[in-house]
């Protein structure tokens, strides 16, 4: 079995990037798994950090038992989501127990601009090489809401085509670096 962790970067109820994670689950080969982090938390501070959050600790848990750590998450104003980054400062610390360290990592975004959340990726990507995961380089997958689904609501078919193949490089980037 193989387990991802996955950080969608969206609080929002009707969140498109929440909602294109879960259509991607159905796409997932046979023996992985997605399992979902919770980004409802506190704002990080040092004060608090001697007494970590219940939800805090098992986003740190979640991603320390996971073989791999994937990002959906959206832009905002080009660049990563308060939440997104609140949630990775608390699973990196404390200082010297980033739970991030050596794990196996791809980032991926839907916008409803054309330009598919590119900024928050290559923001996140910053974050994510200072703290050391394994992060991969391609394929990209920079999304736009519009061009996503066809009008059954499901991925066109060329969509659906590109990202099992994200999938399984990510799968097989995964097993490369355990
Ligand atoms: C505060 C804020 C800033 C935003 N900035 C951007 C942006 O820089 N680039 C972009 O493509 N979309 C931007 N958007 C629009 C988002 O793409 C859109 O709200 C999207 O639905 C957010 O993803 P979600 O539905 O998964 O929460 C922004 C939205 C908000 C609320």
């Amino acid at each position: 079995m193989t387990q991802i962790a996955v950080f969608v970067g969206s609080l929002s109820s009707s969140s498109i990037n929440r909602e294109f994670a879960q259509k991607l689950e159905a796409l997932l080969p046979e023996g992985v798994t997605f399992q979902y982090a919770n980004l409802d938390l506190p704002l990080f501070s040092v004060d608090t950090e001697a007494n970590y959050p219940e939800e805090a600790t098992a986003n740190k848990q979640l991603v320390e038992s996971s073989d791999g750590v994937l990002f959906v998450t959206p832009e905002y104003n080009r660049s990563i989501p308060g939440v997104l980054k609140n949630a990775i400062d608390w699973a990196s610390r404390p200082w010297g127990a980033n739970s991030f360290d050596g794990k196996p990592a791809a980032t991926a975004g839907v916008s409803i601009s054309p330009l598919g959340t590119t900024m928050s990726q290559q923001h996140l990507k910053n974050v994510l090489n200072y703290l050391n995961t394994k992060l991969l380089g391609q394929p990209e997958l920079y999304l736009n809401q519009a061009a996503l689904y066809g009008e059954d609501g499901e991925f066109k078919a060329e969509t659906r085509e590109f990202l099992e193949s994200f999938l399984a490089t990510f799968v097989a980037h995964i097993e490369a670096n355990r």
